[in-house]
């Protein structure tokens, strides 16, 4: 599996940096960028915990990962994350970890399996105060893009509530079927997007 700062296009190119002041003379430079994709790290895991209380648990009562959760796999796995933060601010979030079966099952909710086929998307989320604006879709396309730019990844697979099924159909994940998992009463439709032509597009995309 690629490391972080080894494949991570988001080291590179993303950071908008901005600047203040009356004259040019006299600008001087932010250290925080106005909008930054990154891969998370530990150190990011109370604001991703924070989006997801408010995007979830206050819903639902339930999460996709809870905080020890959310640690373990930006331990285990940061490099299958995606943050993107506003004037340091985390403002959306993906989390993915490695698998290696057709479907999903109960194992895959708390398993990273290393330099796997398949990235399986625990949670995507938005800050309440940032939905609608078209970023929760800027996001996974970013996230898709980048997983182009990891050798070993071939798919990314999820399971979604039936009312998020035309999101993701739009970002261009297929419906698979009925998910075996569920989480207490809640049931979950499987999606796969393919990363098909992987080849042609790391020569050409700058990864
Ligand atoms: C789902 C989510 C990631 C979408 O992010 P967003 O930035 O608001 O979405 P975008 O602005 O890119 O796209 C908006 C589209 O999302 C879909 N959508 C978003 N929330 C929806 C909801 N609660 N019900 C149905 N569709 C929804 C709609 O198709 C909408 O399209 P429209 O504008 O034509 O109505 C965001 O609403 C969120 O964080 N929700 C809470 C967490 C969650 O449910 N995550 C997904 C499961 S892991």
């Amino acid at each position: 599996m690629a490391t972080a700062s080894a494949s991570s296009p988001f080291l590179k190119p993303f950071a908008l940096r901005y600047s203040v002041g009356s004259s040019p003379g006299r600008q001087r430079r932010h250290t925080l960028p106005a909008s930054e994709f990154r891969n998370l790290s530990l150190q990011d895991a109370i604001s991703v915990f924070e989006i997801e209380r408010e995007a979830f648990i206050s819903v639902s009562g339930e999460c996709p990962l809870h905080m020890d959760e959310v640690r373990h796999f930006l331990e285990l796995c940061p490099e299958l994350s995606l943050g993107w933060f506003e004037e340091g601010r985390l403002v959306a979030f993906v989390i993915g970890s490695g698998w290696d079966k057709e479907k999903l099952s109960q194992d895959a909710l708390t398993i990273h399996v290393p330099d796997a086929p398949t990235v399986h998307i625990h949670v995507l989320a938005v800050h309440h105060k940032c939905r609608q604006q078209g970023k929760g879709s800027i996001i996974l396309w970013r996230y898709l893009q980048y997983l182009r730019c990891l050798a070993m990844v071939k798919r990314a697979v999820l399971m979604c509530e039936d009312f998020l099924i035309p999101f993701y159909q739009k970002a261009g994940f297929k419906d698979i079927g009925p998910s075996g998992v569920a989480v207490g009463p809640l049931t979950f439709t499987e999606m796969e997007y393919t990363l098909g032509g992987g080849a042609y597009l790391r020569r050409n995309s700058g990864c």
